[in-house]
């Protein structure tokens, strides 16, 4: 079975990709800086044997040349899933630089990478953030494309890069554009910062905005799923799909109430006010998932659905 490269192995999505890998008989060769990802996420995987790991950064290239050699060098790797990035949105509103380097310098350092190592097929994981405040419902040909976020900037222009090294280096991209995905060992998002207060402070909950910011959210086993069927399935030399829910959407209260309802019942929410949670947060949007549609996948789980049952794998996750 043929070896993968994925790069933010570590991370909430990475170990699951990691694990669905696995599970086909794949080899996965794991790179990640554990800034924000764990270990422990990983520990399933490295029981079965067919797991390294290499705790680099992407942009380490003498690193990350080390670990492809060490693993088999030029001609051993089939694909590389490119999942590294600064996650935390907030994070690069405050300090650009972040985004620059962890969302925009690893793809386009790994791109380098991958040419010295013959890696010519490469899938990104994108956002629904490249598309910035839309009154439309989002579709992959909609624009013109203005995010809103560095994070959102530092996404479209990886998603340029790859188009341009498919001229050059690649001969295959496939591009997910994920909305919010939420589930088990998340690292971040807003079920993961509510179970985390109330798990400081039981009698109150803060919450940022209004509770009206109003979103689909996507469960990470859908996504995995939705990931690779997409790869086995899609045509296209560059194949970008939105991947989510169409016609259902969770608002931000309906969030905080489900996690109290489980973690601390009778727990005061107190929201902080605005329609907009932070700077840089898209406040509501509605996804287009058509094109995935007519590729013959659809998501089982509906937003509210694919929330209660994080909200329950979190808390427990977190011994609650
Ligand atoms: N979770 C979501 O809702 C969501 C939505 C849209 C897109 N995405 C994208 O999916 C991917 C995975 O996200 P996630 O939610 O699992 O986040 P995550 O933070 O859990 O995973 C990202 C991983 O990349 C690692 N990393 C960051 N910079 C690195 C670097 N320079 N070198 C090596 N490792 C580095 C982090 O330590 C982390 O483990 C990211 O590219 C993210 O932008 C996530």
């Amino acid at each position: 079975m043929s070896k993968c490269l994925v790069t933010g192995a570590a991370g909430f999505i990475g170990s699951h990709l990691v694990d669905a890998l696995i599970a086909r008989g794949h080899t996965v060769v794991g790179v990640d800086n554990l800034k924000l990802g764990r270990r422990d996420n990983n520990a399933k995987a490295l029981a079965t044997g067919q797991f390294k790991f290499y705790e680099a950064d992407v942009n380490d290239l003498a690193a990350m040349r080390r670990a492809l050699e060490a693993e088999g060098g030029d001609g051993a790797y089939e694909m590389a899933w490119h999942l590294a990035a600064n996650s935390d949105i907030r994070a690069g509103v405050t300090n650009p630089d972040v985004d620059l380097r962890d969302t925009f310098m690893t793809t386009f350092n790994l791109l380098k990478v991958m040419k010295d190592f013959s890696i010519k097929r490469i899938a990104f994981a994108s956002t629904s953030a490249i598309y910035g405040e839309h009154p439309a419902r989002l579709s992959e040909d909609i624009g013109p494309l203005f995010p809103i976020s560095n994070y959102g900037a530092m996404k479209l222009a990886s998603e340029a890069i790859i188009s341009t090294a498919l001229q050059t280096i690649l001969t295959r991209a496939w591009i997910f554009r994920f909305p919010n995905v939420v589930g088990s060992r998340s690292t971040h998002g807003a079920i993961y910062d509510f179970v985390q207060k109330l798990k400081r402070n039981k009698a109150e909950l803060e919450v940022l905005g209004d509770g009206t910011q109003e979103k689909p959210y996507f469960h990470v086993a859908d996504l995995v799923e939705a990931m690779l069927y997409i790869v086995d399935t899609a045509a296209e030399h560059l194949a970008f799909y939105n991947i989510g829910t169409s016609d259902s959407l969770t608002t931000v209260r309906y969030m905080a109430d489900a996690v109290v309802k489980r973690v601390s019942p009778g727990a005061k929410i107190n929201y902080t006010g605005g329609s907009r949670g932070w700077i840089g947060d898209v406040p509501r949007f509605q996804y287009s998932v058509e094109k995935l549609k007519r590729l013959g996948w659809s998501p089982r789980l509906t937003s509210n659905e694919a929330v209660d049952r994080s909200v329950n794998e979190v808390a427990t996750e977190q011994g609650l």
